[in-house]
């Protein structure tokens, strides 16, 4: 059996607790797998003023996937910012150690499965079954922000938009932009990605989410994309809404909803929603892939007040590595994990703070593991 090479990014707080735990259940199947430690992280922003060192960057060129626990990210609160003075003299930028990741190795395709486990105490409803792809690299997450706005900026954008004379008075210290930028290439691609797994798993609908009606340049694009990809499978129902209201719409029949497709940041959200109608944090995946690299996760943070207590839920990471397996064609290992988290679900006999119980994260992922 081959071994494989699988960078191993822990990062801050409960991320070091919840890779510790999904380590239980990869060693219970016997998983081969050397694993590597990468750096990442509020450490590395702190000492080094970079929270992905150049070094990790190597390392998950050179692995055959990735598990990454979560990090704790710079403070927005000016206050907080002395902590980091003498590297922001130095004129060092932060900027999203997550986001520089999914963009160095073109993972554009952010996966995130949310599942209603029978048996969750947490469960909106018990018949949801949703999967969301989010394009994850381009959008407003691509950094492209000026605060404050050079005045060759608005002297260009005074000449090429009608609307920008609301703000072509303006001082550049009184406002601020952050560009929206899709790509056709990269709408086609996370759009694609989606419509192929609808037709590998039998899914029946995509949904297409936009506001395409008001941003119209840009979702316009994402939009019309979508029609063009869903021409190509027939036998897969088309359906397309507005971000606000199928954040109405998800909550309320679920059940109606199979894959969605979104640009970076309405995925970002909606998958938060259909993580809540799930279990929230405790339980949501994500799979940040590309053509030769992945790296999966729990979509949660740090969570700075529970570090260090080993008291969250582990399920999530779990289940990243669950996702992980099957992108490595683990498939019988993928399913025994998913086996494995659904039946301690339904037992409820083990449950972490967040599901009502007492067990802390080593316990579930013990318990976990013993299904297997
Ligand atoms: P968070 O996701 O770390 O935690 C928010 C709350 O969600 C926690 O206080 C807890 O009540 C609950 N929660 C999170 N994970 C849980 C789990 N496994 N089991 C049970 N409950 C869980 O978000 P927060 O507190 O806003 O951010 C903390 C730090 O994490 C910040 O620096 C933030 O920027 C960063 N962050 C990093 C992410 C990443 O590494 N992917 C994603 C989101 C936030
Ligand atoms: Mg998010």
């Amino acid at each position: 059996m081959k071994t494989y090479k699988i960078a191993w990014l822990p990062g801050d707080g409960i991320g070091i607790e919840v890779l510790e735990a999904s380590k239980i259940v990869l060693d219970k199947l016997n998983f081969a797998a050397e694993y590597i430690h990468g750096d990442i992280g509020w450490e590395f922003w702190c000492t080094e003023g970079d929270a992905l060192p150049k070094r990790t960057i190597d390392l998950l060129g050179n692995v055959d996937a990735a598990m990454f626990g979560a990090i704790t990210s710079k403070p927005v609160k000016e206050a907080e910012y002395e902590l980091v003075s003498e590297l922001r003299n130095k004129g060092l930028v932060y900027r999203s150690p997550i986001v520089r990741m999914r963009q160095t190795f073109d993972l554009y395709n952010c996966f995130r499965p949310t599942k209603a486990y029978k048996g969750n105490p947490l469960n909106l409803k018990d018949d949801i079954d949703i999967v969301v792809f989010r394009e994850n690299t381009e959008d407003l997450y691509v950094g492209v922000e000026f605060s404050p706005v050079p005045k060759e900026l608005s002297d260009t954008l005074q000449k090429l938009s009608k609307p920008f004379a609301t703000f072509a008075n303006l001082n550049g210290n009184d406002y601020a932009i952050s560009c929206k930028i899709n790509t056709i290439n990269g709408c086609e691609k996370i759009i694609r990605t989606a419509f192929e797994f609808a037709k590998e798993h039998g899914r029946k609908k995509v949904t297409v989410i936009h506001k395409a009606n008001v941003v119209r340049a840009t979702d316009g694009l994402f939009l019309e994309i979508g029609k063009r990809v869903a021409a190509d499978y027939p036998e897969i129902q088309f359906d397309e809404g507005n971000i606000d209201a199928m954040t109405m719409w998800l909550l309320k029949n679920p059940e109606r909803y199979d894959v969605l497709v979104a640009p970076n940041l309405y995925g970002d959200i909606i998958s938060d929603l259909c993580a809540q109608m799930v279990g929230g944090l405790g339980f949501a995946c994500s799979g940040n892939i590309g053509k030769k690299l992945a790296v999966f996760e729990p979509t949660h943070g740090s969570a700075p007040k529970y570090a260090g207590q080993y008291k969250v839920n582990p399920i999530a990471t779990i289940l990243a590595t669950k996702l992980m397996l099957d992108w490595l064609g683990e498939k019988e290992m993928a399913l025994k994990v998913e086996k494995a988290v659904a039946q301690v679900v339904e037992e409820g006999k083990v449950r972490t703070y967040d599901m009502g119980g007492n067990a802390s994260t080593l316990e579930m992922a013990q318990a976990i593991a013993d299904c297997i």
